[in-house]
């Protein structure tokens, strides 16, 4: 469809939590929904904002006519300290402070005397950005949530309440974690210590732990929700959460789905909340296939000066090339500081850099295993790449997701407890070149083809759920 006819077109608003690990897979449902046909306009906080155009060293972000981005506040005072804006500082200012706002854009989206662009007809919203349910029942049009997290750990955020009344949260008394729960839908066997960390605090009153539940329990208001994850991946726990929910579609990996769109304007436009350095994939060129280890522990996770000192001589003494994402605020209280020593000896077969971008790293063919802090994003977009990994999971969902992706997929091996630097060391030898580095490469691959044929029109399973929702959901008014 043509700007031409930019007036009749339904019209999505999608606006992920203003966090990396968030507004990345939005970004890509956004410009997916505008190539079925929607004009879109994506929000963003005014904060993001300043730092995606800094990252970008440009003065704007243009979209196309038909895809725009606006900026709402998010409540917390203007500063660039990144550090002010920690996930619960977030997500209590976002439920407070963002409706208002929320509700005073959609006004001038749809003001028909001002407003060049059409009515808006439905509402995309992360999951944890639940307010704009309430703006979307006053317009009477749906309202999908969006989970950006995989389904299993989706599924323990929504039994805090039951851990709690079990007693299996860390209030008072340290719950055994090894405790082994056989009670919650779609998943077996699975302990304490695997689900989302939430339930790890002392305090009963905690922001995130409370925070998570509430929007849980206001999912049973939206449309739809959806996740990006498929089928075949998580059907026992997507069939469990399908008669505990609205109705939930599966639509991932969304990169697949998007990179069978034709080049355009808009794929060139990135999330980076970082400065990217895509040299790195000049010189992942230069190496031979499977022979790079990618390090990378996402966007939140901070390491101990000690941790950082372990992992680095513990990639070192491994032997293997390697490429290791060093972001500005990795390290706890300081930037990461290597010894001259630790810089000599890698210097034939080691490249530090900032941030790259990530989904063309994991899809490089000199890509041969990952060591991940286990994200949702890195986790999907690993099994994209067919990519085996080393899973050490810090926070939040990680844990599920890495007991998933070592005891159900088999495509990864975990870190345990502290770092140590010959653990370490014998992990990345075994990923790269052992035996069970082997087996859990083949798993990878076998993983990436279904996550290619769930993605595949007309019949793959992502394929047809994103139909479905679409023309279910987006289009019917309620
Ligand atoms: C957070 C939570 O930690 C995670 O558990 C939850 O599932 C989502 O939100 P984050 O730490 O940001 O995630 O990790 P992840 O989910 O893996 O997302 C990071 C995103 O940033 C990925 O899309 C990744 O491709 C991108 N990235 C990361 C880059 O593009 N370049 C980098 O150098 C690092």
């Amino acid at each position: 469809m043509g700007d031409t006819a930019i007036t009749e077109k339904p019209h999505a608003v999608c606006i992920p939590i203003p966090a990396q690990g968030h507004i990345n897979p939005m970004l890509n449902m956004a410009k997916i929904l505008h190539f079925r046909g929607f004009h879109i306009t994506f929000v963003n906080t005014e904060f993001n904002h300043k730092r995606l155009l800094k990252s970008r060293g440009s003065n704007s972000l243009d979209g196309l006519p038909s895809f725009r981005f606006e900026t709402i506040p998010d409540g917390l005072p203007d500063s660039d300290v990144e550090a002010k804006r920690d996930p619960p500082s977030l997500c209590e200012s976002t439920t407070k402070h963002c409706v208002a706002p929320f509700r005073t854009l959609l006004a001038k989206l749809n003001d028909t005397a001002s407003s060049i662009v059409p009515p808006v007809t439905c509402i995309v919203s992360d999951g944890a950005m639940s307010f704009t349910l309430d703006a979307a029942a006053e317009l009477g049009i749906p309202d999908v949530l969006f989970w950006t997290t995989s389904a299993c750990g989706f599924m323990g955020y929504a039994q805090y309440r039951r851990l709690i009344e079990k007693g299996l949260a860390s209030f008072k008394d340290a719950c055994n974690l090894d405790t082994v729960i056989n009670w919650i839908p779609g998943m077996k066997d699975i302990r304490v210590k695997d689900l989302p960390t939430f339930n790890r605090t002392m305090d009963p009153d905690d922001i995130l732990l409370n925070f998570t539940m509430v929007e849980c329990e206001r999912s049973q208001k939206a449309s739809a929700l959806i996740f990006n994850t498929f089928d075949a991946l998580e059907h026992q726990v997507l069939d469990a959460l399908s008669s505990m929910f609205p109705p939930i579609y599966s639509i991932g990996p969304l990169q697949l789905l998007l990179n069978q769109i034709p080049d355009n304007d808009l794929k060139s436009i990135g999330s980076n909340l970082w400065k990217e350095e895509s040299g790195c994939l000049e010189w992942l060129d230069k190496k031979e296939p499977n022979s790079v280890v990618y390090v990378n522990f996402g966007s939140l996770t901070v390491l101990t000066s000690d941790q950082l000192i372990e992992f680095a001589w513990g990639i070192a003494n491994s032997n293997q090339t390697f490429l290791w994402i060093i972001r500005p605020d990795l390290v706890e209280g300081d930037s990461a500081i290597f010894s001259s020593e630790f810089l000599a000896e890698i210097e034939e077969r080691g490249l530090l850099v900032s941030w790259c971008p990530q989904e063309q790293v994991l899809s490089h063919p000199s890509i041969g295993g990952f060591l991940t802090h286990s994200g949702w994003n890195s986790t999907i977009e690993s099994v994209c790449g067919g990519v085996p990994i080393i899973s050490w999971p810090f926070l939040h969902d990680q844990q599920t997701n890495c007991r998933y992706s070592c005891n159900e997929w088999g495509i990864g091996m975990e870190i345990e407890g502290g770092v140590k630097r010959g653990e370490i060391e014998s992990a990345v030898r075994e990923l790269m070149v052992g035996e069970k580095g082997k087996e859990l490469k083949k798993k990878a691959v076998d993983w990436k083809k279904l996550a290619e044929e769930a993605t595949s029109g007309p019949t793959g399973s992502s394929y047809v759920n994103l139909d479905k929702m679409i023309n279910e959901v987006l289009r019917c008014a309620r």
